[in-house]
């Protein structure tokens, strides 16, 4: 029998069309001997569906068209406790499931796919998923536990300040001249919680301090002010594994138009991977693979980003970026992207590693996360209510102890 993929995507954040091309090239790698991958789409408005059409790039030019062709469902568990996808709405006698579902692979960049929240509901119903977890999802996310949990393991961050729109509001000056006196400027100012380079600037003086920050905070209440990297090369490297066994990819070298790497680099730019042709990874911007480093270099980013991802606790795939001080060849991990654009299938390719076989890797690791759970004891099957028949006082002493 083959294991039942549920490959989840489009989604409510700011990148759900890179999510619909990032699971489509995904679903087209599966390997069919061993899964059969099922498509579900989560809509703008929030409704989940499946079908056939959802596989054609094509027919997302017309969403409405498109969903009338498919099945609206929910994902719910049946009498055995057993994950499934059932119809959303039946008749009086209509069948309700449409399928049962082995293991879920999220394919959803940014907020409430990313960020541990779906991953939290396939938990709820008992449902195998690839990836990131719950924790390592959400600190993904969080730009500044994200650094408080490197920094403690002492892999190198840049010097950052952190701290909330109401503090801002209630002590700006205070707060300007500690990131005056601890960072210098230039800095970078940012929201510490969305992707896309959405609501960062820069800033040189303390004028564009308070217009970055006031920026920031129209996106999300934890700011992050760091030091600005001026000279910089930037570096992405992907990591695929769990915390026990986890290699590196190769690197990739990321070229920006502007200081800051933005929406429109990333999706918009039209450019294209060294090797082109199905090397090409979803976000289209200018890079180059391998990136220009001396072996050394290049061995030091792959160890950073295996130490990364295994100190976060992730799974499967993720992408971790780097910035390089190319003054001092200094490397600092700028964040980790736990459900990279493209899956990273592009830095997998040149190691040898198909698309395929990428997959297949990412939902074995799924596999053995479920069995390491399975073998551990989270709830005891004994009924306090029905051992302790006699009354509340008294009684004799349950599995759980007397005092837990
Ligand atoms: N400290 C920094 N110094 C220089 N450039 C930076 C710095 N931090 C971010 N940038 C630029 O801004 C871009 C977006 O920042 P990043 O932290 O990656 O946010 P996002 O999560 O939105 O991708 C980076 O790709 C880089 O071009
Ligand atoms: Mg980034």
């Amino acid at each position: 029998m083959k294991v039942k993929v549920g490959v989840f995507f489009g989604g409510v954040s700011v990148e759900h069309e890179v999510s619909v091309i990032s699971a489509l090239q995904a679903i087209n790698a599966i390997d069919r001997d061993q899964y059969e991958p099922i498509p579900i789409y989560i809509a703008k408005n929030k409704n989940w569906y499946t079908g056939e059409a959802l596989l054609e790039i094509e027919n997302y030019k017309n969403i409405d068209s498109l969903l009338k062709q498919c099945e609206r469902i929910i994902i719910t568990t049946n009498d055995q406790g057993r994950p499934v996808i059932h119809r959303h709405t039946t008749g009086m006698f209509g069948k309700k499931l449409i399928s049962e579902i082995d293991v879920a692979f999220p394919v959803i960049h940014g907020t409430y796919g990313e960020d541990g929240i779906l991953q939290g509901y396939f938990e709820l119903h008992g449902l195998p998923y690839v990836g990131c977890d719950v924790f390592s999802s959400a600190v993904g996310m969080d730009k500044v536990m994200m650094k408080q949990i490197l920094r403690d393991s002492g892999l190198p961050i840049l010097d950052y300040h952190w701290f909330y729109s109401s503090n801002w509001l209630n002590d700006q000056d205070a707060l300007i001249e500690k990131i005056e006196s601890e960072l210098n400027y230039p800095v970078i100012v940012k929201p510490a919680n969305l992707g896309s380079s959405v609501g960062i600037s820069k800033a040189t003086n303390r004028e564009e301090l308070e217009e970055a920050v006031e920026l920031a905070t129209e996106f999300a209440k934890k700011i992050v002010v760091e030091k600005m990297v001026t000279n910089l090369k930037e570096v992405n490297c992907s990591v695929l594994g769990d915390y026990e066994e986890a290699e590196s990819s190769v690197c990739e070298e990321v070229l920006s138009s502007t200081d800051i790497l933005t929406y429109q680099d990333k999706y918009q730019s039209g450019g294209s991977s060294k090797g082109g042709g199905s090397s090409k990874g979803m976000e289209s911007t200018n890079r180059k693979i391998p990136a220009e480093m001396s072996d050394e270099k290049t061995a030091e980013v792959q160890k950073l980003a295996k130490d990364t991802f295994q100190t976060l606790g992730c799974a499967g795939v993720s992408r971790i970026d780097f910035l390089i001080d190319k003054n001092t060849e200094q490397v600092f991990v700028n964040e980790i992207n736990t459900i990279p654009g493209s899956l990273s299938f592009y830095l997998w390719e040149p190691t040898g590693k198909s698309f395929k076989e990428l997959t297949s890797d990412m939902i074995q690791v799924a596999l053995k996360r479920e069995r390491e759970r399975e073998s551990l004891t989270f709830s005891v099957d004994t009924n306090l209510f029905a051992m302790h028949s006699g009354g509340a006082k008294g009684g004799s002493k349950s599995k759980l102890g007397s005092n837990s």
